[in-house]
């Protein structure tokens, strides 16, 4: 026998039944669509904190036990054997890549590692000091006016083909984002480099001067691009998924991608973070943070601290506090005080009943700033390289929603709770008892 649940309207003592389906992992979940099919009610969830928008088998994550695997594959193996390029893949097709698979993947980023000459223009219409992720989501969207060639979404190479042009020409826009703020001439891919060689330089050299790429920043950033490329129906990765459900042009859902990111409570915390410990300055002042945090009546929150769904350490966070460590040791203690700040930051917060009863232990967010800033990147950029990392899950979620057999908008539901039925009254008679003119 199926396994369903059972609402009874205690008011009607309608009784519906509602099936119970089983995945790989994580929860089972309740078919919630006889709800308003057979009682002609919605189910309100505010924050979705309670439901699943869709089927999906990119990514598994178990927020009370810490875990996160991508395809199967836990992160903590994939950031220590795999590379960016090669997680993009894994996400887009669902398996590891053979070496051919691998070097045809690379080839074909590699062609597409270029934007049209008037994209480039775009930039120029931003002020030098206009925040990178402000110059993201216009790019961007940008693309969405080319490649019309190959935009059926209802054709698997053009959405193949849309999906390599994203994972291809993101590092351009990223670092002409810095370029741009710097007031350098932007760079052009070099045929020869890999992935995240080319972003580093595309990023850093200059015409005039020597450049040379540095192994250990390449394997740092590497790193943090693999623990930043997916994590399930984020509120990034859903609206895209939601903007993608309306057919819209897959640049432009990446766009919207970018815009939600930007916000502080989700990718712009790396942002925010670093910004934090700057504004401690020493560990002596961190409880004077700690207690604003726990102020409700203080819109103070500790950045990089608490998350949706994990209530336990972040693994992508154990795993960036680590190579914080390594990277610092090599780089002789530049930005040391920074990760001293946060280390403390995290023992003592750790130690305080309102982070320990509420489960808020560090994200993603909470040291990968300091590694970005050790690597030369200003933090207005922070946010830029998480969509950079990000745009592979994107567009990866993209790929899987589209190909559903069930692909249908996304439109929710409401609870009303605004006026009754009224009819229209004239200006005129609007503004109370009218006021006798002065004679
Ligand atoms: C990311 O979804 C994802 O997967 C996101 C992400 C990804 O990879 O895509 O993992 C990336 O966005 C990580 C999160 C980065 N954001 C921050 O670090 C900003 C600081 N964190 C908070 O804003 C907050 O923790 C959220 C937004 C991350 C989570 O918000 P929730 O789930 O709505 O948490 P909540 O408001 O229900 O918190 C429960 C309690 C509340 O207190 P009470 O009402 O129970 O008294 O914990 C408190 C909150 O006030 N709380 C915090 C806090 N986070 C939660 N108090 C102080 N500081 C914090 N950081």
């Amino acid at each position: 026998m199926s396994r369903t649940v059972t609402i009874i309207d205690n008011a009607t003592g309608k009784k519906i039944e509602c099936p119970v389906l089983s995945g790989t992992n994580g929860p089972d979940v309740v078919d919630a669509s006889a709800i308003y099919r057979e009682l002609g009610m919605f189910a309100l969830d505010p924050g979705f904190l309670s439901t699943a928008s869709c089927r999906s088998s990119i990514t598994f994550l178990d927020g009370e036990a810490g875990i996160l695997r991508h395809r199967g594959y836990p992160i903590e193996q994939l950031a220590e054997h795999s590379n960016y390029l090669e997680v993009c893949y894994l996400l887009l097709y669902g398996t590891l890549p053979t070496s051919n698979q691998m070097t045809d993947f690379q080839n074909q980023i590699r062609e597409r590692s270029v934007v049209h000459e008037h994209l480039l223009r775009f930039y120029s219409g931003y002020l030098y000091d206009a925040h990178p992720m402000s110059i993201m989501v216009g790019v961007t969207g940008a693309l969405s006016s080319y490649y019309h060639e190959a935009l059926d979404i209802n054709d698997p190479d053009d959405r193949d083909l849309t999906a390599r042009r994203v994972i291809a020409k993101m590092p351009i826009l990223a670092a002409n984002c810095y370029k741009h703020s710097m007031g350098h001439p932007f760079a052009y891919a070099w045929p020869e480099l890999g992935y995240m060689e080319n972003f580093l330089k595309m990023m850093f050299t200059r015409p005039h001067l020597p450049y040379e790429t540095i192994p250990l920043a390449c394997k740092a950033l590497e790193k943090l691009l693999i623990l930043h490329a997916d994590h399930e129906q984020n509120a990034s990765t859903s609206t895209v998924r939601l903007a993608g459900s309306a057919e819209a042009n897959p640049f432009a859902c990446i766009s919207a991608g970018c815009v939600t990111l930007w916000g502080r409570a989700h990718g712009g915390a790396n942002e925010a973070v670093v910004r934090m410990l700057n504004d401690i300055q020493h560990p002596r002042h961190i409880p004077k943070f700690i207690e604003r945090a726990k102020n409700k009546s203080d819109p103070f929150r500790l950045m990089g601290f608490g998350h949706r769904v994990y209530k336990n350490y972040d693994p992508r966070a154990a795993i960036i506090r680590k190579a914080c460590h390594e990277l610092l040791n090599e780089l002789q203690g530049i930005n040391q005080p920074l990760l001293d700040i946060a280390m403390r930051l995290e023992e003592i917060a750790l130690q305080d009943e309102y982070f320990v009863e509420r489960k808020l232990y560090p994200n993603v967010d909470f040291y990968s700033g300091i590694i970005l800033q050790a690597l030369g990147i200003p933090t207005s950029m922070f946010t830029v390289i998480f969509a950079l990392g990000r745009s592979a899950g994107w567009i990866a979620h993209w790929l899987e929603m589209v190909a559903d057999p069930d692909f249908r908008i996304g439109r929710p539901r409401q609870l009303y709770i605004g006026s009754e039925k009224r009819s229209y009254v004239p200006i005129e008679q609007r503004d109370g008892p009218a006021r006798k003119k002065r004679s």
